[in-house]
């Protein structure tokens, strides 16, 4: 191998590496798992979502509370999603419903986003992810914007709402805590 070639792969691998870094500083603040169906449509009822609202889904997975949110409600409907997978997944689903206008997935970090122009956001982290979350909502979010988190409170905040759903025809239970800025 010459220098040449050396310094080039060199240097290439230099650049390369702050985009891997960056990437690996995300904080994985929940694993992926789906709320049924049935649930998302309760949580963006209880969130009294309306006609061209703005809502977020902070953690959006597969995109279904995006997706209803803009298919069923008529909202305009932003996910934030850091895994790469699911991220093109569920592009691809807004693509294939014809929903790019009214919907999208941000590919990226729930913590690096601009909550300020939500009529809602919905949520559903776990317990001390909602703690490390709840100091950028408390700093953005607007009069009035209202908040749904699935199966787990914010603590310090006392929620407007709260709706158990018993077993969801598999076993579990879920609650839904609406809370307003
Ligand atoms: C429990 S799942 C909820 C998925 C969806 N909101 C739902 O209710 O069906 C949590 C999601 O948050 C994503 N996530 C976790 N930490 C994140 C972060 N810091 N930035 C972006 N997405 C994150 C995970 O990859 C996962 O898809």
């Amino acid at each position: 191998m010459n220098i040449q070639l050396i310094l080039t792969s060199a240097l290439l691998l230099a650049a390369a590496a702050p985009a891997q870094e960056k990437k690996q500083q995300i904080e994985k603040l929940a694993p992926y798992y789906p709320t049924p169906e049935f649930v998302v449509e309760k949580m963006l009822q209880l969130g009294g979502l309306k006609r061209g609202e703005k809502m977020f889904d902070l953690g959006s997975g597969d995109g279904r509370i995006v997706i209803m949110a803009a298919q069923k409600f008529g909202a305009d409907a932003s996910g934030v999603e850091m895994d790469d997978d699911l991220w093109k997944q569920s592009t691809a689903k807004i693509r294939s419903l014809g929903l790019e206008k009214t919907a999208r997935i941000i590919h990226g970090d729930i913590f690096l986003q601009n909550y300020s122009a939500a009529d809602l956001i919905t949520v559903y982290l776990l317990p001390s992810s909602n703690d490390k979350v709840r100091p950028i909502l408390e700093k953005q979010l607007k009069k009035g914007t209202r908040i749904i988190s699935h199966d787990f409170e914010f603590s310090g905040w006392k929620p407007e709402k709260t709706e158990t759903i018993d077993d969801d025809g598999e076993g579990r239970s879920h609650t839904l805590y609406l809370y307003r800025r």
